[in-house]
C-alpha cells in the first residue's frame, strides 16, 4: 500500500522510518518509564505484502527504537477476510506468528485471536510460548473471563460466537459495538452495575430460547424469584437449530451456557409447560415476561409451495438432508445460505433463488466474502432479484 518514492517508501529502512520515529519521538517526550508497546503482523497474506522475514526485522526495528512490547496479529486491510478469526478458525490460530516473532527479539511478544480457553492460554504462556496475551471478543463477550480464570470457575464463562454478530459488524457500520450474547456491551453505563432489587418480585419468564434465558438470569441476578417456562423438552429455542450448520457449533456452547447459567442463579425452569393463561394464573406472578421468540412464514402464496420443505425441518432433523441432489433454495438470507453450506457438505448442487438484490443480506462483511467466495468456487447457481412463481416435484420457476 506505501507507494511513496521519498524517504518513507521503497526499501524496508524507508517504509519502517516513519513507525520508527513516531516510537523514538514517544520515548523522547514521555521517558524512560513510559510503556511503549506496538501491535503488528506477523504474517499478512498479501502476495506483495511483507514476507514473515520483513515481519521479524520490523519487529527489531521497533525494539531497537524503543518499543518495551510486542503484540502480535495477522493480516492487513487489502485481505479484509483474513483481519479477524471468525468461527472457522481453530483457537489460536495466530499463535505461530507470535511465537516466531518472540525469536527474532528479546523484549516480551504477546499473541491474540480467537483466545478463548483459559486452560488453552495458560499452556502457552507456561510453556513459554508466548509472554503475554491479548483478548478482544473474549473479553467483550464475557469481561469476566480473568476473574472467572483466575478463580478456576473457567466453566462460567460466557463463550463468544467468534460470529462478529454485534460487536464488529456494528462498529464497520460507525455505531456504537454490542454481542450477540452478552447484552451489557456497549451498554455499561447505562445497565452495566443493576442494583439488587428491595422489593423481590414473582417473576414469570415464558420462552427457553436466548431472550428468555437472558431476562430470567438477569431478574434473577438482581434479586427475584424467577419461574421459566418452555413449551418444548428442551432450553435453548432457535439455539438448537441454529449449531447444526457447519461450523456453527459454538452456539450450543452459548445454549449451555445459559442453561448453566440459570441453574447458577437459582431460576427454576419448567420444561414441557406450554404456557397459556391458566397455567400463568396459577403461578400467580407479579410480572411476566413473554419470549416466545419467533416462527418463519411457511405460507408463500406461490402455486405449488406444498413441493418444498421447510428449511427449520431440515435444521430440526424432521427431514432427512439430501444427498448428492439437485437442491433449490427459495430465499438467500443468513439462514437459507446457511442451509446452502450445509448441502453443499453433502455433495448436493445448490441454487438460491433471492427476490432482493444480495443473498445473505445484513451478515458481517468478513463472513460475507467468505461465504460468496465459498459459493463461487462450489459453483452455487445464485439468482437475485428473481421472484418464485411456481414449483412442481421437478422445476421451480421464477421471474427476473
Ligand atoms: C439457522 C439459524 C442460524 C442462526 N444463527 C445465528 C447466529 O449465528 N448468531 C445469532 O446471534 N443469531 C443466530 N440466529 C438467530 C437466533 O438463533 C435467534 O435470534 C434467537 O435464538 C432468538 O431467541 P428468542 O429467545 O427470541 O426466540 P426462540 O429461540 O425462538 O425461543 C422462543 C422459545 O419460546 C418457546 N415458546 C413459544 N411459545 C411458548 C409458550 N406458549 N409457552 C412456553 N414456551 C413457549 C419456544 O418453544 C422457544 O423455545 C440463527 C437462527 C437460525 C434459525
Ligand atoms: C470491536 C473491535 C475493534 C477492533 N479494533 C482493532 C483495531 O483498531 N486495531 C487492531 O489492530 N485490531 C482491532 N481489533 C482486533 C482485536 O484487537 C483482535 O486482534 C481480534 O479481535 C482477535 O482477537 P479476539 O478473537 O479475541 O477478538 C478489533 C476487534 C474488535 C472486536
Ligand atoms: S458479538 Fe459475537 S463475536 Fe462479537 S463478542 Fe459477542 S459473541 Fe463474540
Amino acid at each position: 500500500m506505501n507507494a511513496r518514492t521519498d524517504e518513507y517508501g521503497g526499501s524496508l529502512d524507508n517504509r519502517v522510518r516513519f513507525a520508527v520515529e513516531v516510537i523514538e519521538g514517544i520515548r523522547k517526550a514521555c521517558g524512560p518509564d513510559f510503556i511503549i508497546g506496538a501491535r503488528i503482523p506477523g504474517h499478512e497474506w498479501v502476495s506483495d505484502g511483507l514476507t514473515d522475514d520483513e515481519c521479524d526485522e520490523i519487529a527489531r526495528r521497533y525494539e531497537a527504537a524503543g518499543c518495551d512490547y510486542l503484540d502480535i496479529s495477522g493480516g492487513a486491510t487489502d485481505v479484509f477476510t483474513k483481519l479477524m478469526e471468525t468461527e472457522r478458525y481453530e483457537q489460536g490460530d495466530r499463535v505461530s506468528f507470535a511465537a516466531r516473532i518472540k525469536k527474532a527479539v528479546s523484549i516480551p511478544v504477546g499473541a491474540v485471536g480467537a483466545l478463548r480457553e483459559p486452560e488453552f492460554c495458560d499452556k502457552l504462556i507456561k510453556e513459554g510460548t508466548v509472554d503475554f496475551l491479548s483478548l478482544g471478543r473474549t473479553l467483550i463477550c464475557d469481561p469476566y473471563w480473568p476473574e472467572k480464570a483466575a478463580s478456576g470457575r473457567a466453566n462460567e464463562i460466557r463463550p463468544c460466537l467468534s460470529y462478529f454478530d454485534g460487536c464488529t459488524n456494528r462498529l464497520f457500520d460507525s455505531c456504537a459495538i454490542s454481542c450477540a450474547l452478552n447484552p451489557v456491551a456497549g451498554r455499561e453505563l447505562e445497565i452495566g452495575n443493576l442494583q439488587k432489587t428491595d422489593t423481590p418480585k414473582n417473576v414469570v419468564v415464558i420462552g427457553g430460547g436466548a431472550g428468555g434465558m437472558q431476562a430470567a438470569i438477569t431478574a434473577a441476578r438482581i434479586g427475584h424469584t424467577v419461574t421459566l417456562l418452555e413449551k418444548s423438552d428442551k432450553l435453548g429455542g432457535q439455539f438448537n437449530i441454529a449449531c447444526v450448520p457447519p461450523y456453527k457449533e459454538k452456539i450450543a456452547a452459548a445454549r449451555d451456557w445459559f442453561a448453566g447459567e440459570l441453574a447458577r442463579q437459582g431460576v427454576t425452569v419448567k420444561l414441557n409447560w406450554d404456557a397459556g393463561l391458566n397455567v400463568i394464573k396459577s403461578l400467580k406472578p407479579d410480572a411476566v415476561i413473554a419470549a416466545t421468540g419467533a416462527v418463519p412464514v411457511t405460507e408463500i402464496p406461490v402455486p405449488g409451495v406444498n413441493n418444498t420443505v421447510q428449511g427449520w425441518d431440515l435444521l430440526n432433523g424432521k427431514v432427512a438432508v439430501p444427498g448428492n441432489s439437485r437442491v433449490t433454495i427459495i430465499g438467500g438470507g443468513i439462514v437459507g445460505c446457511e442451509i446452502a453450506e450445509m448441502l453443499l457438505e453433502k455433495g448436493n448442487s445448490v441454487s438460491i433463488i433471492e427476490m432482493l438484490p444480495e443473498i445473505a443480506n445484513g451478515l458481517e462483511m468478513i463472513h460475507k466474502l467468505d461465504l460468496l467466495q465459498d459459493f463461487a468456487e462450489k459453483k452455487v447457481n445464485v439468482k437475485t432479484n428473481s421472484r418464485v412463481t411456481k414449483i412442481s416435484q421437478d422445476s421451480v420457476s421464477f421471474i427476473l
